[in-house]
């Protein structure tokens, strides 16, 4: 094991490799499954497709909506495990949509393989758009 991967790396893994089978995948039959650590807590989720296919969700939104529906918002770390056969990385919404709750959180990621790789969400999506923005005057400065 990669010295940089935790005991508890491996453990949130799990539950995103337990939960990858319920993914409802019937167009791309690519099977993704996530798992949100926030506030000592554990949040599954799957991707969820539709015969628009547009109107899909992936596995890490899916794990996101169910721990903010649940009241927690602080998210520590994600994994993310997909049928592919390098690490399965978060989309670019996913990454957006995952930072407004921690651009620093831990990302797990995994594949077919036993490969893992572990990365900060600030590394995968720099400059992230967060609520800072919104709050800024004229002169760039928060109120
Ligand atoms: N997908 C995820 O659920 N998460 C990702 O990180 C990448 C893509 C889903 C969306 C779609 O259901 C399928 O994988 C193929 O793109």
């Amino acid at each position: 094991m990669p010295k940089h991967i935790t005991e508890a790396d491996l453990a949130l893994l799990a539950f995103a490799r337990e939960i990858q089978p319920r993914a409802y995948v019937p167009y791309s039959e690519f099977r993704v499954g996530a798992a949100i650590f926030a506030g000592g807590e554990i949040f599954q989720g799957v991707n969820v497709e539709n015969a628009a296919y547009g109107s899909a969700i992936c596995a890490e939104r899916s794990a996101a909506l169910a721990a903010v529906t649940a009241g927690y918002t602080e998210f520590d770390a994600v994994a993310v495990i997909g049928d592919s056969e390098a690490p399965c990385v978060p989309c670019g919404a996913c990454r957006q949509f995952l930072a407004e709750f921690n651009p620093g959180m831990r990302v797990i990621m995994s594949g077919r393989t036993d490969e893992i790789d572990v990365r900060r969400l600030d590394e995968l999506l720099p400059d992230a758009f967060v609520r800072g923005y919104l709050d800024q005057d004229d002169n760039g400065e928060n109120d």
